[in-house]
């Protein structure tokens, strides 16, 4: 069975709620904890949590996040028992157990395997002056997601460079891809989507209130 690594490590700027976004109570519990759920309903129980210090995540190995998001990865990577991976992020707490199973499934011929959501805007390049330059062909654009899920020998050798570089990644997969590796889409929702702001949590907590358990009828 793969092993998770699920970052939590971030301060949570742009959310603004005066703790670690993970951590932010979300539909009655700590953000993390629906992720946590998923990964579990997943039949997924080795877990790796990046976290920032001073938080512990009970029933999981917890380690010090790094600076930026991929040396948080590459630190829990390296507290996790063998086997392949599935890199999750803690501020999409409305993944699914299908959208861990459905990644792992097609590492069977990839490197690594990312959750996707095909793009609905039309999507245009400008300049700095903000004329546009090109309009992108649409059917070929994908808004990446996690979970990331990573043979890992592809991913420990992704992630042995330097600092600088793990700091100019945006998702994991990146860093697969420019040392070789093949990536492939998995067809997710926008409903995964990354709570960055208070507008996000408002979405989520509607959301997530209709997944908890509602109390005997009377
Ligand atoms: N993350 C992490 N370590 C970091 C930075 C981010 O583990 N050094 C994690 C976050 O906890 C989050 C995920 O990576 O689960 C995606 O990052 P993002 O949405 O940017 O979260 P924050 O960095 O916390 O938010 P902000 O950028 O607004 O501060
Ligand atoms: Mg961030």
């Amino acid at each position: 069975m793969a092993v998770a690594l699920l970052v939590a490590a971030g301060s949570g700027e742009r959310l603004g709620a005066g703790r670690p976004k993970a951590f932010v109570v979300l539909a009655g519990r700590p953000m993390i904890e629906w992720s946590l759920d998923a990964l579990r309903a997943a039949g997924i129980e080795e877990i790796v949590v990046a976290a920032p210090a001073g938080h512990e995540v009970e029933g999981c190995v917890t380690v010090p996040g790094g600076a930026t998001r991929s040396e948080s990865v590459r630190a829990a990577l390296a507290a996790a028992p063998p086997g392949d991976v599935v890199v999750h992020d803690a501020a999409r707490p409305l993944v699914t157990p299908e959208h861990f199973t459905a990644a792992l499934a097609a590492l069977a011929d990839a490197d690594c395997a990312i959750a996707a959501a095909p793009i609905t805007d039309t999507v245009k390049e400008a300049g700095g002056d903000r004329l546009v330059t090109a309009t992108l062909d649409r059917t070929r654009l994908w808004a990446i997601q996690t979970p990331q899920a990573f043979r890992r020998d592809a991913l420990e050798r992704a992630l042995a460079v330097p600092d600088e570089v793990l700091a100019q990644a945006t998702d994991d997969a990146w860093l697969v891809e420019r040392t070789g590796g093949t990536v492939r889409v998995v067809e997710s929702s926008p409903a995964n989507f990354k709570v960055t702001t208070p507008y996000d949590l408002e979405i989520a907590e509607h959301l997530l209130a209709d997944r908890l358990p509602r109390p005997p009828a009377a």
